[in-house]
């Protein structure tokens, strides 16, 4: 379960003239993401919703509050161990795939397991497995540039999934998509929430944001529904 008391994030921006200028992302932001969910974050563009993911996904940490993962203060845990807890226990996808080029599909869904020291063979294995998973058993040796931004965004599901992460973040996985391709990506989060993941979820879509279960709306960075 993730639990956030009292969140706020601001960044201190040096006016030019005299003084500095305090720019706020979030404010007071209560919540609390239990598993088997499925949470949308919703609100017009400049509300908070990625910087909201960030902080969830912890990407990105609050100015002020508390972030509690299955009870545990996280916040001041060093780089490290955050980097490890993400790895392991969190998926991420983003609107712009964010694969990394010179590798191939296979190549892209291994990377979280070679972080986690996961052996070539184990790696392999269960790399193909995700693939298939997703519908991609033909394009595994493919690199992001030879795919449509559909086969993309399956390939980096694919790689969110490498570590079997109890959650699954995503900001916006359709907006670089078209209609149809955008749907069958829904398809894929829709069953691995039926599945037991977690999913949260940013959208702008209000017909994707009442496919979850649960829909978290912001404005001027405070939740307001
Ligand atoms: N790194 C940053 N530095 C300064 N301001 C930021 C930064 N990231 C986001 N913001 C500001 O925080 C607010 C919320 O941004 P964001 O979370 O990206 O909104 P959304 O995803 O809902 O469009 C915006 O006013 C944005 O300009
Ligand atoms: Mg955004």
């Amino acid at each position: 379960m993730i639990k956030l008391e009292g969140i706020g994030k601001y960044w201190d921006k040096s006016a030019l003239a005299e003084g500095s200028e305090r720019v706020w992302g979030l404010r007071e932001v209560e919540l609390e993401i239990t598993r088997g969910e499925f949470v949308t974050i919703m609100g017009p563009s400049g509300s908070g919703k990625s910087t909201l993911l960030q902080i969830l996904g912890l990407l990105d940490l609050p100015s002020e509050g508390r972030f509690l993962l299955e009870g545990q203060d996280v916040m001041g845990l060093p780089d490290r161990e955050l980097a490890r807890i993400r790895n392991r226990f969190f998926g991420f996808v983003f609107q712009s795939f964010h694969l990394l080029p010179e590798l191939n599909a296979i190549e892209n869904v291994q990377l979280p397991m070679t972080y986690a020291g996961i052996p070539a063979r184990q790696r392999v294995e269960r790399a193909t497995e995700l693939l298939e998973k997703v519908g991609l058993s033909h394009r595994m040796k493919h690199h992001p540039r030879a795919m449509s931004g559909g086969e993309q965004q399956r390939v980096a599901i694919a790689r969110a999934l490498a570590n079997d992460p109890g959650f699954l973040f995503a900001d916006e996985p359709t907006g670089n998509l078209p209609s149809e391709t955008g749907r069958q990506i829904m398809d894929i989060i829709r069953d691995l929430n039926k599945e037991g993941m977690t999913i949260i979820m940013v959208t702008h879509d209000d017909a994707l944001g009442k496919m979850g279960t649960r829909c978290v709306k912001l404005a001027d960075g405070r939740i307001v529904g």
